[in-house]
């Protein structure tokens, strides 16, 4: 089947979003037209370095010379300084050009980590984006943002920096661990939840059947995603306004992913899942969206095998103050006061900066002994 071409129109730092199922096997037909030099670097994980053969013949075969870097480790805690050191002299190492292209092949950490090290590496390199997970496909290879963790919290050190293209190929998601498919579909269900109830509609309908391996719900579900983020992303690049709509959930999903240290504990679509039904509980208290809509995302969300509340994660360290303490160090606080992404319902979401404390105390405390508005 063909591929779907989505623009992603930045002046003179467009470029094509590409959708499809047999995207890989053609790679060179995609990719050589936006190398400014006959020579691209691989950087896949141990769990994507499986593509890597596909991409690298069909390139050389284009007389493309490609070299392959050892795979990284899969996992968070890859996307990090010394991770990103070692990429670097890596890739200096290999003696690159400034026409030298970086693939990014494998899910956000390899997206972020790469196109970090493509912004910085002799002040910039080209790379394409090859999103092999659904949350990668759906949302970080999208739109520019790349960077590393810190100590501090997530992705708090990075920069805008726009690939040249973005292959996404709904084949590689089938050799996807089931349940790091079901956290990017936090994701994708998220774009129904900020502007689009029809979406969220055919979701209810078709989420299971998506999740369980139908090619074309996939690619429709990508592509419709896909589609939302590149028209946020067209109208407001730096996240000056409306880009921050895309962080719902995030805001609080953060604060549990920190807390649970990053890792297996709580992925970071299973935090976005609870963050949005955090972010739609604070608006149910806030007297601005039905709970009928709220049910209905938590209904949802149980289907298909997503948590919606902090459950069994929390230990005896968790407290509504640090919570708030690890909110107030998320990178969109402006001038000390947190901007919230909230809604009206499904479908109707925007952002706030005046929510209220008690509110917003109360709700974490119940959400933190398991009490469901
Ligand atoms: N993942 C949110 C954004 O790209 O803005």
């Amino acid at each position: 089947m063909t591929a779907e071409i989505l623009p992603l129109d930045l002046g003179d730092r467009s470029y094509d979003i590409l959708i499809g199922d047999s995207l890989l096997t053609n790679a060179a037909a995609h990719m050589v037209p936006v190398l400014a030099q006959k020579r691209a670097i691989i950087v896949a994980d141990g769990n994507t370095a499986q593509y890597a053969p596909t991409i690298q013949s069909s390139l050389s075969a284009a007389g493309i010379a490609v070299d392959l870097l050892p795979p990284l480790e899969p996992g968070e805690g890859t996307k990090d300084f010394a991770h990103l050191m070692k990429l670097v002299d890596d890739l200096l190492a290999r003696r690159v050009e400034r026409g030298t292209t970086l693939v990014a092949l494998g899910g956000g950490v390899i997206g972020d980590l790469v196109g970090f090290a493509a912004s910085v590496v002799l002040r910039g390199l080209p790379f394409i984006q090859v999103p092999t997970t659904l949350l990668a496909q759906v949302d970080s290879s999208v739109g520019g943002k790349t960077g590393i963790n810190t100590d501090q919290g997530k992705n708090l050190v990075g920069a805008f920096y726009q690939p040249r293209l973005v292959l996404a190929d709904v084949k590689t998601l089938e050799t996807l661990d089931p349940r790091q498919l079901r956290s990017g579909y936090a994701e994708v269900l998220k774009y129904g939840l900020i502007d689009d109830p029809d979406f969220f509609q055919w979701l209810e309908i078709h989420g299971g059947a998506l999740l369980d391996g139908d090619r074309a719900a996939r690619r429709q579900a990508v592509l419709t995603s896909c589609r939302a983020k590149a028209r946020v992303v067209a109208a407001d690049e730096r996240e000056s306004g409306q880009r921050a709509l895309l962080n719902l959930g995030h805001t609080f999903g953060h604060v549990l992913e920190k807390l649970c240290g990053y890792g297996d504990r709580l992925l970071h679509g299973e935090a976005v899942a609870v963050g949005m039904v955090q972010a739609l509980d604070l608006s149910v208290r806030l007297g601005l969206c039905p709970a009928d809509d709220l049910t209905r995302l938590r209904r949802h969300l149980t289907v298909v095998g997503l948590p919606t509340g902090i459950g069994n994660l929390k230990d005896s360290s968790w407290s509504v103050e640090t919570m708030l303490d690890l909110m107030a160090s998320d990178k969109k606080v402006q001038d000390g006061r947190v901007t919230f992404v909230l809604a009206r319902g499904i479908g109707q979401s925007f952002l706030s900066r005046d929510v209220p404390i008690d509110s917003l105390k109360q709700m974490l405390s119940d959400s933190l002994n398991g009490d469901q508005s």
